[in-house]
């Protein structure tokens, strides 16, 4: 079926169902949960929140084949360079791949295993040497996220030899307070910092890293750094320029995108945090999640199914955001991390073909974790005009061992789940009280978040993310739209040093922050 047919089959779709509401859709289907759930890598997927049906389904199975999909899923594994704006293969797949599973070709593979033991060694001695206290994590965006948002999440798996781990931080903003912050806490003979830099020239990395290394030097003299940095990057003469030993020096490679690269040595301070065998098991849940994407019929992928539900609800329903809501303090950092994966990926106007999109595109992803947000903006999402569509993430398992608390989580979880579904009306109810309900969720359940099931719940979303890119045309794997600001910067700052240089609306408020700036100085005086 050619693409525009796809689309149009669709949109027939869902013309068909306008103003079904979706609790009519489960009086329809008594085994509506049945028919509109499927499971993979410990994760359960229900979508019977949804207001589709299996006819709408079935358009947009037809609109991924369209789309090429599947061919597309084994080009991405085959190592095909499918980056076609940077001419770069994408295999961030290959990095979680056991011994022997030939993914991205035999010497991709041996590279990745060779870094991963030489990584994972590190992080072993690092975590059990004793020698350190503190692990200052220094990076931002792809270089922090992923990392962050993971130690956060198995705080409850760093469970470390008898000696305490090191407890592992994260600076990435260019203010410098995060930075300022660990180093007033800090024993600079027993702090190690790990500079993290697909480039090694991110302006707010480096700047924190020259900060923690002049703080470092100032204490311990210059030939202390060696000893007390690490770094993760592909600039080796910068790695060289700063000092890092070349045997505390780990690899990326440039078909690993940043926000693609926890599963790399990107993902070092995780693993100083949880251990290398908990690090494995996150590869390990990441890696089922592939084969499962690889292998299961579009209508039973998890990936695939979010994917064409998002692009229902994106290009269908008009719901241009997406609230993602962990029912877990420990997942706080999820939805900021999906904000890059998602955003950064598909937040894009021009197709692959050079030519404007034909649909929107990646949805704007926000949340924080579900309970709390009950107690902030649920108002808006039940009764507010703007509309979202809502993934809930809910573990059956408390990830603090508070089980007797548990139950409340599930319960507020399921209850809110209902609201959003069905609302409330009718009777008795005022027009303020009125809850319309039909507000578009899908459930993501699992057992415990442990590293096998954040593995899977990661992959779940990058491939979600890929899916989704194919159907639309563009290239998830490259970012233009973040490379023009980091260029400005640089100029901004020249004005700012001199703001007569400067001109236009520059000029205007660079001269008012010089007048602040002297005027400032006059009081210090
Ligand atoms: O946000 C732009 C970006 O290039 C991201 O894609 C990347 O993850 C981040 O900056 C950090 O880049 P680097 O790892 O090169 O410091």
């Amino acid at each position: 079926m050619p693409l525009d047919a796809a689309w149009a089959a669709v949109a027939a779709q869902h013309a068909r169902l306008k103003g079904v509401h979706p609790v009519t859709l489960f009086d329809r289907d008594p085994e509506r949960f049945e028919h509109c759930s499927a499971s993979a890598a410990g994760l359960l997927l229900d979508w019977s929140r949804q207001r589709i049906d299996a006819a709408a389904l079935a358009s947009l199975g037809a609109l991924a084949e369209a789309a090429g999909v599947p061919a597309r899923v084994e080009a991405m594994f085959r190592g095909d360079r499918i980056n076609r704006t940077e001419d770069r293969a994408v295999l961030h797949v290959a990095l979680r791949q056991p011994a022997g599973a030939g993914i991205g070709g035999p010497a991709i593979e041996a590279e990745v295993l060779a870094e991963r033991a030489r990584m994972l060694a590190f992080a072993e001695s690092i975590r059990t040497g004793g020698e350190f206290d503190d692990v200052v994590h220094i990076g931002i965006g792809g270089s922090d996220l992923g990392p962050a948002m993971a130690v956060q999440a198995l705080r409850h798996h760093t469970g470390g030899p008898a000696q305490r781990v090191p407890r592992v931080r994260f600076a990435a903003n260019v203010d410098g307070c995060a930075l300022s912050d660990i180093l007033a806490e800090a024993d600079p003979r027993r702090t190690l910092f790990i500079v993290v830099s697909k480039t090694f020239t991110t302006q707010e990395t480096l700047t924190n890293a020259r900060t923690a290394r002049a703080w470092l030097v100032e204490r311990l003299g210059e030939a202390a750094v060696p000893a007390h940095f690490a770094a993760v990057s592909v600039n080796a003469a910068a790695m060289d320029a700063f000092g890092i030993h070349p045997e505390r020096r780990f690899m990326m490679w440039d078909w690993v995108g940043g926000r693609y690269s926890l599963w790399s040595s990107v993902g070092v301070s995780l693993a100083i945090a949880i251990g290398a065998e908990r690090f494995e098991q996150l590869l390990a849940g990441a890696h089922a999640m592939d084969q499962h994407f690889r292998e299961a019929p579009w209508s039973r992928n998890l990936p695939v199914l979010m994917a064409l539900i998002g692009i229902w609800n994106i290009d269908c329903e008009r719901l241009p955001t997406l609230a993602v809501l962990p029912y877990d303090s420990r997942l706080a950092r999820f939805p900021a991390f999906l904000q890059q994966l998602d955003m950064e990926s598909n937040g894009k106007q021009v197709a692959l073909d050079g030519h404007p999109v034909t649909h929107g595109t990646a949805p704007v992803v926000w949340g924080e974790p579900g309970n709390d947000a009950q107690h902030s903006f649920f108002q808006m999402l039940h009764q507010g005009t703007p509309r979202a569509a809502i993934d809930i993430l809910l573990g059956l398992e408390s990830s603090c061992s508070r089980e007797d608390h548990q139950e409340l989580v599930i319960t507020n979880a399921l209850a809110q789940s209902e609201v959003f579904l069905r609302g409330r009306s009718g009777e008795g109810v005022t027009p303020h009280q009125v809850h319309e309900g039909g507000r578009p969720l899908s459930l993501l359940v699992f057992d415990r978040l442990g590293p096998a099931t954040l593995g899977a719940l990661v992959a779940l979303y990058e491939h979600k993310v890929f899916v989704q890119s194919v159907v639309w045309g563009i290239n998830a794997f490259d970012q233009f739209g973040v490379e023009l600001g980091k260029k400005i910067t640089h100029d901004v700052l020249t004005h700012l040093r001199a703001p007569d240089s400067a001109s236009g609306s520059l000029r205007a408020v660079l001269k008012y922050i010089e007048a602040r700036q002297e005027t400032r100085r006059g009081v210090r005086r």
